[in-house]
């Protein structure tokens, strides 16, 4: 498992990921971190929360990924192709505005990404996706239409849904993301999230 500090590349070495975890009751993923921006704010908020910002592109983690917490850590993979390692270990799952083929991924319901999040899950895990109305009109879709095709793809695979919850460019100021911030000052500060357990 390839991990980032800064602008280093590490492999994670199996047994000392193990004892860095055991203490840690909630286990939140952030699939599409980004930036890291979120994970870093989630980390230094809750120093009894271990964070795991995953992203397939390594150039933007350079800046958050330095921070020396003892609680977070990144991972470069892909959502469709997620480590082993997290298999059964994840208590919250987050995907915040995806794009690219990650939201692509969860508009098609891809096996890769749907059997790799009901894999890293524990039974009760908990999993929140915010939708952003420009990311699905790129794709093709609006908000609303968007938003349905995901809310059924992961009811279908067994996520236990409830009614999605709009966001407004207020809710998106105080979301501590980059991407959400970008969002809330741009021409379609709409979003919505969907959560739902395992
Ligand atoms: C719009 S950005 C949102 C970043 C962050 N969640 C935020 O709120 O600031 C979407 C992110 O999804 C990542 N992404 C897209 N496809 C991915 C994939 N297949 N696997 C992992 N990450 C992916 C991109 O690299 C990008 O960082």
């Amino acid at each position: 498992m390839e991990m980032m500090r800064g602008r280093k590349s590490l492999e994670l070495d199996a047994n000392g990921w193990k004892d860095r975890l055991a203490n840690y009751n909630r286990i939140l993923l952030d699939l599409g971190t980004g930036d890291g921006r979120y994970a870093r704010t989630l980390a230094e908020k809750h120093p009894d929360w271990f964070i795991i910002g995953v992203d397939s592109c390594r150039e933007n983690l350079h800046e958050h990924s330095r921070a020396k917490l003892q609680n977070l850590l990144f991972i470069i993979a892909s959502a469709q192709n997620l480590p082993r390692e997290l298999d059964g270990l994840i208590s919250h799952i987050t995907i915040n505005f995806p794009w690219g083929s990650l939201l692509g991924s969860l508009l098609v319901s891809d096996s890769d990404l749907m059997g790799g999040l009901k894999s890293v899950a524990r039974p009760t895990a908990l999993l929140k996706v915010r939708l952003n109305g420009g990311a699905l009109a790129e794709a093709g879709k609006t908000l609303e239409a968007g938003t349905d095709k995901i809310y059924y793809n992961l009811r279908r695979v067994g996520w236990q849904l409830e009614q999605p919850v709009m966001m407004d460019a207020s809710a998106l100021k105080k979301f501590p993301s980059t991407w959400a911030k970008r969002l809330a000052f741009g021409r379609d500060p709409r979003a919505i999230m969907l959560s739902g357990q395992k």
